[in-house]
């Protein structure tokens, strides 16, 4: 790596992309980028052109010597690759709009990555994500793979479970947006914050919290009880706890956890905005709308405040921070998803998990934090089951398969609910899921 570092962003064309950028940008002093790889596919050629042209000047601007290369061809961009990440979406918001509306129909929480959707996703994901593996492993197998595509902790657990890549983090921007809430709650910096993280992605649990290494827990939980205060992200309604649920639960729970401890709310709230300003999706896709015209002025060489409107804040910063803390062997503590070892001791040893890490050059080493709360320990065994089962059904294609993971997912009622969703969905992403299909028709 003594030549500079070289990454490869498959998905390139996302809207988050300057948001990287930026995060490159600001580190460059202790991780030299020297070339960035922009890839995407055909059908997001338009978004990438304009996104790399921003992402150009945003060099251009700071004065580094970052090249900065967009094309469509992942194989020609892997080549020699210190550093992959993926931030890709299979079938684009379109799909993501099926995933967020079919579930409604049947009364179920339409959402990206958890319920019905979530299970969509992984299934369209999945494939793609072992094929990029399989690329890796031909043709940058030193590389470390960086992780955003959700479900991000199903996508973990299939490369973990499914390719021979071993270098694999799974990151997400829900505990940095948890700590930067807590901080605020506290009115403290967020620097002087630590929180114990565990459990799995979007399923994620603050077991204690430090300001200046004295544990505040009970401070931030009457924070989080406070109807005003309740933590959540962008794309999460931030619809409050019940004060006393929050002071027996002990510990945080992450703005997801509202789909579980308040699923009639949430889906009353989600009917009511698919009635009025559109599910998650659509509202996305007006943003992007006005984002991707923001990109192509040619005057534009910054990251443009409106991106801070997507769900993603601090995605740059938990993403450029890991990097940097592999590339330079940091030794610091953060939370990703990784290959559990025994660090949560109710879940698999070789099943992906959400916990702090020490982050060194071998990669991320997770933090034993013992049992989780009686509590809390069996939902996130049941997401953990059903993601296994998700991703097992993602690879093999098998329809029974399937239906079981529709069925053990908590949000869904029942296996007849749970099979008309399944089947109206399959339909629907019948392009996607060519595992399925090929199958059937054979
Ligand atoms: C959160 C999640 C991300 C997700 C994002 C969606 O921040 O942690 O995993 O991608 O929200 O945001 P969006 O603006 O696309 O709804």
């Amino acid at each position: 790596m003594s030549k500079g570092v070289k990454i490869v962003t498959i998905g390139g064309g996302s809207s988050y992309t300057p948001e990287l950028v930026e995060g490159f940008i600001k580190r460059y002093d202790e991780l030299p980028v020297r070339e960035l790889w922009l890839v995407d596919i055909e059908a997001g050629k338009e978004k990438l052109e304009i996104v790399g042209n921003l992402a150009k000047r945003m060099v251009a601007k700071a004065g580094l010597p970052i090249e900065v290369h967009l094309t469509l061809d992942r194989r020609e961009a892997l080549k020699g690759a210190d550093f992959v990440t993926t931030q890709f979406r299979v079938g684009l918001l379109e799909a993501r709009a099926k995933d967020e509306k079919i579930p409604l129909k049947y009364n179920v929480i339409g959402q990206e990555t958890n319920g019905p959707g979530g299970l969509f996703k992984g299934l369209r994901t999945i494939p793609v994500i072992l094929e990029i593996c399989k690329d890796i492993e031909e043709l940058c197998p030193e590389a470390w793979l960086v992780n955003f595509t959700n479900p991000a902790g199903m996508v973990t657990e299939s490369i973990l479970r499914y390719s021979n890549i071993k270098k694999v983090v799974g990151l997400c921007n829900v505990p940095i947006g948890m700590r930067m809430g807590i901080a605020k709650s506290l009115n403290v910096e967020p620097e002087r914050v630590q929180v114990n993280f565990a459990g799995l992605n979007h399923m994620v649990y603050g077991l204690d919290t430090f300001v200046d290494g004295v544990s505040v827990q009970e401070q931030v939980i009457e924070a989080m009880a406070n109807p005003d205060n309740a933590l959540t992200m962008k794309n999460i309604s931030g619809l409050s706890w019940e004060p006393d649920f929050i002071r027996g639960l002990g510990v945080i729970p992450c703005g997801y956890h509202r789909y579980y401890y308040k699923t009639d709310e949430m889906l009353q709230e989600e009917v009511e905005k698919a009635e009025t300003e559109g599910t998650r999706a659509e509202v996305v896709q007006r943003l992007e709308k006005e984002l991707f015209e923001l990109y192509k002025d040619e005057t534009l060489d910054i990251k443009p405040p409106q991106l801070e409107k997507r769900g993603g804040a601090y995605y740059s910063d938990a993403a450029c921070s890991l990097i940097n803390s592999i590339y330079n062997d940091k030794r610091d503590i953060q939370p990703v998803n990784t290959r559990n070892n025994g660090a949560i001791a109710s879940i698999p040893e070789d099943s992906a998990v959400e916990v702090n890490c020490v982050i060194t050059k071998d990669g991320p080493k997770p933090i034993s934090v013992g049992d989780l709360p009686v509590a809390v320990r069996g939902l996130v065994q049941q997401i953990k089951s059903f993601e296994r089962v998700a991703a097992e059904a993602a690879v093999t294609g098998d329809y029974n398969t399937a239906l079981l993971a529709m069925t053990i997912n908590p949000l869904v009622p029942s296996d007849k609910i749970a099979k008309q969703i399944l089947d109206e969905m399959l339909e629907a992403h019948k392009e996607h899921l060519p595992q399925f299909f090929t199958k059937i028709e054979a």
